[in-house]
């Protein structure tokens, strides 16, 4: 098989084929690289899709060598890859890691950082062309940003070749004011064009679908919009509590670690206008219109359209789970919030008047999540004259994640003589279709940097109008000084508000 015949590496921008780069991954030592990249890289050159020329150079404070790093990233590869670890694949694989030890703010560290990177491109015929990796806390992103700029170690972005390409984390600020500041710091040493700002909820395939489905079919964009569809709702629930995050998410939230990224980027992908051209650039255009038609919560209409809560103590199949406020880490009068939910719209011509209700939390009784498209219900005629019991009106349920696939479910008739109309499901699942293992996240994104495909990742405009969307949530909530907030036991579907907040309107939360 040739590149260009891989249906890997067909990118959704087009045919765009990895080049052969050194990928240099600041905080090389760290959990991230050791979870997911590696592993990433790992599939990708199982499947043979790296270019040929490829090295990995990780850069970390940690005392490690060339060998000791091979052995770390053996040892997260063997827990953490989707496809187990083979004698003969390691070993080309392996060769192609390398260790520089150093800080991100020393000088002659970056200095050295640079000097082996030279002697490695040289020995292995590789052209300079570099894929920074951030893997760092956020409060060193702008230190490293610096740091590989003052050394020279960023290319002209006008240049075709060699290229720098850098790819940043979340979370980009915790608000407005220092998303901008992160941004503003980034531009300084780098292009807009040099920065890849990676959502990992956009690699995942059956978020990629949500496009195909919509366009690569004739039957849903006919539909698709506030003349047949009622609603929207958009889930992303998980099992698990704060575990050993409660540093970071004690200063985020839900609404800062899921809402103001993954589900806006859910929502911009089922909202958007179909794009005109699978440039980057044209469909990120697209997303971004849907964050700017957002309507705005103001301190009037907030407690209508948003509930937050935080899980008291529990169950989770049948083991006791301690409440947020017990979680180590956890400040015993904290109100930050593990669950959120919203009623929001759009205002624009294709979703006028149509609410989007969206919820996530932690500690919920499973993972699940779900885009769900409620359609209208059938004029009050023929079949559905019965107001007592009513027809139910067709859903088109995309599942993200697990048990990833969609469903549509419509009426149909009871077999038998009378005329009994009963809802049935037409059921698409990907590991009945197509096998279970689907890539992860990580590799296509990996991959499209590697290609200079940005489509998958956050321009700069988007981060800050998703921000400037979520911040008088922000605002209202710093206003009020709650001392406590709604709870929901763990291992329950949220707090009661949540439930009243879609029945007021006569609709239901989906049973998933
Ligand atoms: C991360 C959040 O971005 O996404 C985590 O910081 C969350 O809190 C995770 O658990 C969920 O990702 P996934 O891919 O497991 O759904």
């Amino acid at each position: 098989m040739t590149e260009t015949d891989n249906p890997l590496i067909a990118g959704l921008g087009g045919d765009l084929i990895p080049q052969p780069c050194t990928v240099v991954i600041f905080g090389g030592a760290g959990d991230l690289t050791r979870r997911k990249l590696l592993p990433a890289l790992y599939n990708l050159a199982l499947d043979g899709v790296l270019p040929a020329q490829f090295a990995v150079v990780a850069y970390a404070l940690d005392s490690l060598d060339d060998g000791a790093f091979r052995e770390f990233a053996r040892k997260g590869i063997e827990k953490y890859s989707r496809r187990p670890l083979e004698q003969e694949d390691w070993a080309p694989f392996a060769e192609r890691l390398y260790y520089q030890q150093g800080s991100f703010d020393d000088d002659d560290a970056i200095a050295a950082l640079k000097a082996r990177l030279h002697g490695i491109e040289a020995e292995l015929g590789l052209n300079g062309n570099r894929m920074f990796y951030f893997a760092v806390p956020p409060t060193f992103i702008t230190t490293c940003a610096r740091a590989i700029s003052e050394s020279g170690l960023v290319a002209d972005p006008e240049l075709g070749t060699p290229w720098t390409r850098v790819v940043i984390e979340k979370p980009i600020g915790r608000d407005l004011q220092s998303a901008r500041a992160i941004n503003d710091d980034l531009q300084a040493h780098l292009a807009e064009s040099q920065i890849y700002r990676i959502d990992h909820y956009l690699g995942k395939e059956t978020v990629q679908n949500i496009l195909v489905m919509r366009f690569g079919n004739a039957i849903f964009e006919p539909l698709w919009n506030a003349k047949h569809i009622d609603h929207v709702q958009i889930t992303v629930s998980e099992a698990e509590g704060v575990g050993t995050r409660a540093g970071y998410y004690e200063t985020a939230g839900a609404l800062r670690d899921m809402v103001q990224n993954h589900i806006l980027q859910l929502l911009s992908l089922v909202a958007m206008e179909p794009p005109w051209s699978m440039d980057p650039d044209v469909i990120r255009d697209a997303r971004l219109d849907v964050l700017r038609a957002l309507r705005p919560i103001t301190p009037e209409n907030i407690d209508a359209n948003v509930v937050r809560a935080q899980y008291a103590s529990g169950f989770y199949q049948g083991t006791d789970v301690p409440g947020y406020r017990r979680e180590n880490g956890v400040a015993a009068d904290s109100t930050v919030e593990t669950y959120v939910a919203l009623r929001v719209f759009l205002d624009n011509w294709r979703w006028a008047g149509v609410p989007f209700y969206i919820r996530t939390g932690k500690a919920l009784p499973k993972r699940a999540s779900e885009i769900a498209v409620h359609f209208k219900s059938v004029p009050h005629v023929l079949f559905n004259t019965d107001e007592q019991h009513p027809l139910e009106p067709n859903v088109l349920a995309l599942r993200i994640q697990p048990d990833e696939g969609l469903s549509l479910r419509i009426a149909s008739k009871l077999p038998g003589p009378r005329v009994r109309i009963y809802p049935v499901k037409m059921d698409f699942r990907y590991g009945n279709t197509f096998g279970d293992q689907a890539p992860e996240a990580y590799e296509r994104l990996l991959l499209d940097v590697m290609a200079g495909d940005a489509t998958l990742f956050m321009r700069r405009d988007a981060v800050e109008a998703s921000w400037a969307w979520i911040q008088p949530i922000l605002d209202a909530w710093q206003s009020k000084k709650a001392r406590w907030l709604p709870e929901y036991p763990a291992g329950t579907w949220g707090p009661i508000e949540s439930e009243r907040m879609i029945t007021d309107h006569d609709r239901d939360w989906r049973v998933l």
